[in-house]
C-alpha cells in the first residue's frame, strides 16, 4: 500500500491541488531554522493572501522537529519525517473535514473504527468548548468514551510564539496488540497520535492576544512514519517498510541484530537520514557552532557517538553506506538528494573527521586524568568538558568502557559553581563601570545585540559574534567578515540601529531549554558553554540572542549609536568600536 499517493489521490478526489514539498530549511521564514510541520510554508495564505492554486490544497511535507530530539530512541518519535497535509484556505470546516479524514482512515485505509479515538478542545476564556467536532465525530460512529476534552497544551495548535492558529482535534490510534480499552485515556502511550486537524481561525500576536483570522480555515497534518506502522500491523516505526533497507545495512555493519540494540540503532538511522535531508538542501548548510549547521554538527556526532557504542569502526565508510540507502530510498520524490549527492557525503566525512580528531585528543587526555582514579570525579568530568569540548554523555560511556563510573552529580555542581561564577564576574564587572551602577555597561550590552543583528542585514546573514568587550566609554564588538566595510556600509548600520533605538523596541527576557533557543533561530555564541536552560533576550522582532544579560527595558533608552572605528581584528574577523552619545 502507497500511503503518500493513495493520500494525495483522495484529497485531488475532493477537489485539493497537489503542491510541491519545501525545502527543509525555510525559504523566506527566518523566525526558524527548519520547517516544522506542512502550514509553515503557507502561512501568507492561512492569513489571507489568495493562493495561486485556489482554496483547496494538500501535500507531502518533508519536516525537522527539534523539540523531540531527547525523545529519539525510542519508537514513534523521529527528528526528520514527512507530513501529508490537507488545508481549507477559507472552504470548508469543522464537518468536512472531519468527514474527509474519518473517511481517508477508514474506508481508504481500512482501519477499524473501533481502534481510533479522539481528542478535542475544551476551550478557554476566548474560545468556546469545541462541541461541533465531538458531534461530528459521534456522527460518524466514534464513540462517547472515546471522545476526550483537552486543554490548551494538547489540543491548541501554533507554530512557535504567534501566528495563525486555533484548536485542534487529533486523531489517535490504538498501537498495541493487547485488547483495546473502551475508555480513552489520552496518558496512555499505546494510543499513538497519528492526525491532527487545526481550525485555524485565529491570529496570536507575540503578546498573547488572539483575534479572529479573515477566513475560517483546516490546516491538517498526519504523519507518514506512524501511519505506516499502522498500516504494516508493526508497533515500532523503525519496523516499517521505510527503515528496512538501511536498518538491514546497519545489522551487516555491526554484526548485530536490532533487537537488544534498539535504542543506538534508531539513533543511528534517525539522526543519519536528517542529517542527508539538512546537508542536501539547497541551502547548502555545513556543520559548524550556529543555527541550522550547530543542529547537523549534533547530528552527526551522536549518530557517531551512537555508532562507538555498536563497536562500528568509525574510520570505515559505514556512514556513507547508510546514507547511501536513504538518498536512493527518497531521490525519486526529493530531487535534491540525488543532485548533491556528493555533498552530503563529503560532509559527514569531514564532519567524522573532526569529531575522531577531538575523541583522540580527548581520549589521550582522559586516560592521562584518570590513571590512578577508582572512578571519575566531577572535577575532572567537568575539566574534560570545560577545557576539551567532552560532552558528559561521551565521558559516561568511555568510563564505562574502562569500567569507571563517573560523579554525575560531582560534574552538575561543578558546572552549576562554574555558572555562577561567570555570572558573578559580568556582574561584578558591570557594577565596576565609571557610573558605579553599571547603567552605562547595560546599555552597551544592548546595543551589542542591535550592532550585531544590523550588521546581518547590512554585510550577510552569516554574520557571526566572534567576541565582545564593554567598557564605561565604549563597546567593541568581533565578527566574521571576510572584507573591510565600506563607509556606506558603516552608514547603514549606524543609521538601522539608530532607527530601532528611536522605535523604542521592547527588550524582553525569556527562560528556555537550550535545545528550543537554538530552534527557535536565538543568535548565540560559544553554544557548547551554555547550560542546559538558558536566556534569551529578544529585542521588539529584530534581535533574539541567548544572553546573560543584564539588558535596559526598551531601546529608547540608549541614545544615538555612533560607529567609531572599523578595523581587522584577525583573518577573517573585523573589529568595530562604537558609542552611544
Ligand atoms: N500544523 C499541524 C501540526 O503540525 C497540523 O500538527
Amino acid at each position: 500500500m502507497n500511503l503518500k499517493k493513495l493520500y494525495l489521490e483522495y484529497f485531488e478526489s475532493l477537489g485539493h491541488v497537489v503542491i510541491p514539498s519545501a525545502p527543509v530549511v525555510p525559504e523566506n521564514d527566518p523566525s526558524v531554522l527548519f520547517n516544522t510541520a506542512g502550514m509553515q510554508p503557507l502561512i501568507p495564505y492561512l492569513m489571507g493572501e489568495e493562493h495561486p492554486f485556489g482554496k483547496r490544497l494538500c501535500d507531502v511535507q518533508k519536516c525537522i522537529r527539534l523539540t523531540d530530539l531527547e525523545s529519539i530512541g525510542d519508537n514513534t518519535h523521529h527528528t526528520f519525517f514527512e507530513m501529508l497535509g490537507n488545508w481549507s484556505l477559507g472552504d470548508y470546516f469543522k464537518a468536512e473535514s472531519i468527514e474527509y479524514s474519518f473517511n481517508f482512515l477508514t474506508k481508504v485505509l481500512n482501519i477499524p473504527v473501533e481502534k481510533l479515538a479522539i481528542t478535542v478542545y475544551e476551550g478557554d476564556k476566548q474560545i468556546p468548548k469545541d462541541e461541533v467536532s465531538a458531534n461530528n465525530w459521534l456522527k460518524h460512529g466514534i464513540s462517547k468514551e472515546r471522545i476526550a476534552y483537552l486543554g490548551r497544551d494538547d489540543n491548541f495548535w501554533i507554530a512557535g510564539e504567534s501566528g495563525p492558529c486555533g484548536g485542534d482535534t487529533e486523531i489517535f490510534y490504538f498501537r498495541s496488540d493487547e485488547e483495546v480499552p473502551r475508555i480513552f485515556e489520552p496518558s496512555d502511550s499505546r494510543w499513538v497520535e497519528i492526525w491532527n486537524n487545526v481550525f485555524m481561525e485565529y491570529y496570536q500576536d507575540k503578546d498573547g492576544k488572539i483575534t479572529e483570522l479573515k477566513a475560517k480555515n483546516v490546516d491538517t497534518g498526519m504523519g507518514v512514519e506512524r501511519t505506516t506502522a499502522i498500516l504494516e500491523g508493526v508497533n515500532d516505526n523503525y519496523l516499517t517498510s521505510i527503515w528496512a533497507p538501511a536498518l538491514k545495512t546497519l545489522e551487516k555493519i555491526t554484526n548485530l541484530p536490532y533487537q537488544g540494540n534498539e535504542e543506538s540503532m534508531r539513533i543511528i538511522l534517525d539522526h543519519l537520514r536528517t542529517s542527508v535531508f539538512i546537508a542536501a538542501d539547497p541551502s547548502g548548510i555545513k556543520p559548524s557552532n550556529t543555527d541550522q549547521g550547530y543542529i547537523l554538527r549534533r547530528l552527526i556526532r551522536r549518530a557517531i557517538r551512537h555508532a562507538r557504542k555498536l563497536n562500528i569502526d568509525i574510520a570505515s565508510n559505514w556512514e556513507e553506506e547508510i546514507a547511501k540507502i536513504f538518498i536512493l530510498e527518497y531521490q525519486d520524490t526529493y530531487k535534491e538528494l540525488k543532485e548533491n549527492e556528493q555533498v552530503v557525503l563529503d560532509v559527514l566525512k569531514n564532519e567524522k573527521e573532526k569529531f575522531n580528531r577531538t575523541l583522540e585528543k580527548g581520549l589521550k587526555v582522559f586516560e592521562k586524568l584518570t590513571k590512578n582514579m577508582q572512578n571519575v570525579d566531577g572535577e575532572t568530568a567537568f575539566h574534560l568538558y570545560d577545557t576539551y569540548g567532552f560532552p558528559i554523555e561521551l565521558t559516561i560511556e568511555v568510563a564505562k568502557e574502562a569500567n569507571m563510573s563517573v560523579d554525575i552529580d560531582g560534574f552538575k555542581k561543578k558546572f552549576s559553581e562554574h555558572q555562577e561564577k561567570s555570572r558573578t564576574a559580568s556582574a561584578g564587572k558591570f557594577k565596576g563601570g565609571l557610573s558605579g551602577d553599571g547603567v552605562i555597561e547595560t546599555k552597551y550590552h544592548t546595543a551589542t545585540h542591535l550592532l550585531n543583528a544590523a550588521l546581518k542585514i547590512v554585510v550577510n546573514k552569516d554574520v557571526h559574534q566572534k567576541g565582545s568587550n564593554i567598557t564605561p566609554e565604549r563597546l567593541r564588538f568581533d565578527f566574521s567578515c571576510d572584507h573591510k566595510l565600506s563607509d556606506e556600509e558603516k552608514q547603514r548600520v549606524e543609521q538601522i540601529v539608530n532607527d530601532w533605538i528611536k522605535q523604542d523596541l521592547k527588550v524582553d527576557k525569556f527562560t528556555m531549554k537550550k535545545d528550543e533557543a537554538i530552534a527557535s533561530g536565538a543568535e548565540c555564541m560559544f553554544i557548547e558553554k551554555y547550560p542546559d536552560i538558558v536566556s534569551v533576550y529578544k529585542i521588539g522582532d529584530v534581535s533574539k540572542e541567548l544572553c546573560g544579560g543584564p539588558h535596559v527595558k526598551s531601546t529608547k533608552e540608549l541614545g544615538t549609536f555612533k560607529i567609531i572605528k572599523e578595523e581587522a581584528s584577525s583573518a577573517g574577523v573585523r573589529r568595530i568600536k562604537a558609542i552611544l552619545e
